[in-house]
């Protein structure tokens, strides 16, 4: 197990932002891959090092409620309650965005994306690098996930450096990510609230906050490329299964190299599968996710067989990143 970065490396990782390098740091999500906000230069080679377009927006990682003003234009009640309610925490709010919000952080969009991450040391990050120097004010992180464009996120340190060694000026340790799946994503900039992407914190709790439903994205909704159709994919490609098909399945591609990953026991007598017990539980299961599916894209097999988990609100984040990985 690494050991978690000390206060020493995290504020050399800060001075290294504030000059504008590129930082991987741990979230309680994912791993971000991080520059400062306020610096088109340094949020470009965030672009250049996944070979992301650069019309997708980024999200502002903030160390505090005080740093939202320099971003969001307004923050109307609702935001407030779930910020107040989920922050530090696993929610991405989009909101309408403060003048002066570099159009490379917003994909030219008028939001912008706001969170407060809830792990210890991107906290310490934030705190390092968030204040005034040498006549600039430093307040916010802009990070996505540090793989590659449309590739599997890394939830180690070890992940972020295999995706994206030479471009990173450094990588902070915080060991695995607890949560495991991206942030969900609400947008407040249009008057109601609206998922733009589902994550552990579910709808219903959002709207158990907020007193109103939570509204299912339409196409006036901003620009979500994790939400493009092929996303989160394993280079083998990837099937999603109903567990009673499995079998059949197994049977029709006899012969070939098969990886499974699946929350039941494996059959006995199976030959050439590889199959990998999933948690049965939600929670466990998106923590060990993104690894399992990177230690089975190694095998080199053939094809990845993944047995659909339940189709229930508890589980809509994970069903949309395993349908996604499936869409190539
Ligand atoms: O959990 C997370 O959110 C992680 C960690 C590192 O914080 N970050 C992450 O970033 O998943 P990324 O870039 O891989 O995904 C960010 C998503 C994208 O789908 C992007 O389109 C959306 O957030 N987003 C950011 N700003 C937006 C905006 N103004 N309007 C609509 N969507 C926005
Ligand atoms: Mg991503």
């Amino acid at each position: 197990m690494p050991s978690t970065s000390t206060q020493s490396e995290i504020e050399q990782a800060a001075a290294i932002l504030r000059s504008g390098g590129l930082v991987a740091f741990p979230t309680e999500t994912v791993y971000g891959l991080g520059a400062d906000a306020s610096n088109p230069e340094a949020v470009a080679k965030i672009f250049a090092a996944k070979g992301r377009p650069q019309n997708h927006p980024l999200i502002v990682h903030v160390a505090d409620m005080d740093q939202l003003s320099l971003w969001a234009a307004r923050i109307p009640p609702p935001a407030r309650k779930l910020a107040e309610n989920f922050w530090p925490g696993p929610l991405t709010l989009i909101l309408q965005r403060a003048a002066g919000v570099p159009d490379c952080v917003t994909g030219g969009q008028d939001t912008v994306g706001l969170r407060i991450p809830g792990h210890p040391v991107a906290l310490e990050l934030l705190k390092a690098f968030t204040g005034e120097a040498g006549g600039r004010r430093y307040s916010g992180i802009a990070a996505p996930s540090a793989n590659k464009f449309g590739r599997v996120s890394p939830t180690t340190a070890e992940h972020a450096r295999a995706e994206l060694g030479d471009a990173l000026d450094a990588v902070l340790e915080g060991g695995e990510c607890e949560i495991g799946i991206e942030s969900t994503i609400i947008d407040l900039s249009r008057g109601r609230a609206v998922l733009l992407r589902p994550g552990q914190i579910t709808p219903a709790r959002i709207a158990a906050v907020l007193g109103e439903e939570v509204e299912a994205a339409d196409d006036a909704a901003p620009r979500v490329p994790g939400a493009l159709d092929a996303h989160y994919a394993p280079r083998t490609p990837l099937h999603l299964v109903a567990a009673a098909e499995l079998p059949a399945k197994l049977a029709e591609l006899r012969g070939k190299k098969i990886a499974v990953l699946a929350r039941a026991e494996a059959p006995s007598g199976l030959k050439d599968v590889y199959w990998q017990e999933a948690h049965r539980a939600v929670a466990g299961y998106a923590h060990e996710l993104y690894a399992s599916l990177r230690r089975l894209d190694e095998l080199g097999c053939d094809v990845l067989l993944v047995e659909a988990p339940p189709d229930v609100p508890g589980w809509q984040g994970v069903n949309d990143r395993l349908k996604r990985a499936a869409s190539k």
